[in-house]
């Protein structure tokens, strides 16, 4: 499974870069004014930089709800960098948007998918990934896993080549859980990305081995 990170701010994606365990990258408009970025063209310098510290796909979101407004906006934030995936919203001009887009050789990632039936469309206009919101349907009392094991099945069943983006991701056992349904990518935000490495046991058996070791050596 991918795992991208979640956030717009460049110290962290820098982290995680460097660690060697991050594939990509996902914004979206809030994550962006959350680190003060604004404005057309600083966002997309903002982008930029994203692209030249991660060498996989950055997903860039649009901000028009209409089909030529899309498109627009699409086809700039293409340019800016070969790994931008345009983030589309699931509405009807955004799937419209994504075929048109897909036919152009654009790719897409449909975003604010909440029922399998929305991830089937955006298969079928061509999406790139589609990202399910697993943690904002666990907010509403309805388990969000069960939406990636839903949407996995549609796509093997008809091999669709969109790839399955787990998004809204809360915490270590999403992770654990959409791995283990065989979701494509999950993206995950800095926190709970750190939060993978930690277990006490590894801690406490380091802790063991090198108080051993320091005392074999002074025996
Ligand atoms: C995905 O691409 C979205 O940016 C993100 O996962 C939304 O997560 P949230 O529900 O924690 O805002």
């Amino acid at each position: 499974m991918k795992i991208f990170v979640d956030t717009a701010n460049l110290d962290e994606i820098k982290e995680l870069a460097e660690m060697g365990i991050i594939d990509g990258v996902t914004t979206n408009p809030s994550l962006m004014a959350k680190v003060g970025v604004v404005g057309e063209e600083n966002v997309k310098e903002h982008y930029k930089k994203i692209c030249e510290i991660v060498n996989g796909d950055v997903s860039a979101e649009v901000i028009s709800t209409d089909y030529e407004g899309i498109l627009k906006e699409a086809r700039e934030l293409a340019k800016i960098h070969k790994n931008i995936v345009v983030k589309v919203p699931m509405i009807p001009d955004g799937i419209k948007a994504i075929k048109t887009l897909s036919a152009e050789g654009i790719r897409t990632n449909c975003t604010l998918v909440f029922s399998a039936n929305q991830a089937l469309l955006a298969a079928k206009a061509g999406a790139t990934y589609v990202s399910p919101f697993i943690g904002r349907l666990d907010d509403r009392a309805q388990e969000g896993v069960v939406l990636i094991e839903e949407i996995k099945q549609i796509f093997d069943n008809y091999c669709f080549s969109t790839q399955i983006l787990a998004a809204s991701i809360r915490s270590p056992l999403h992770m654990k859980q959409v791995a283990m349904i065989g979701s494509d990518v999950a993206t995950a935000p800095y926190k709970v990305i750190k939060q993978m490495f930690e277990h006490p046991l590894t801690d406490l058996g380091l802790e063991k081995f090198l108080s051993d070791y320091k005392k074999a050596q002074s025996a």
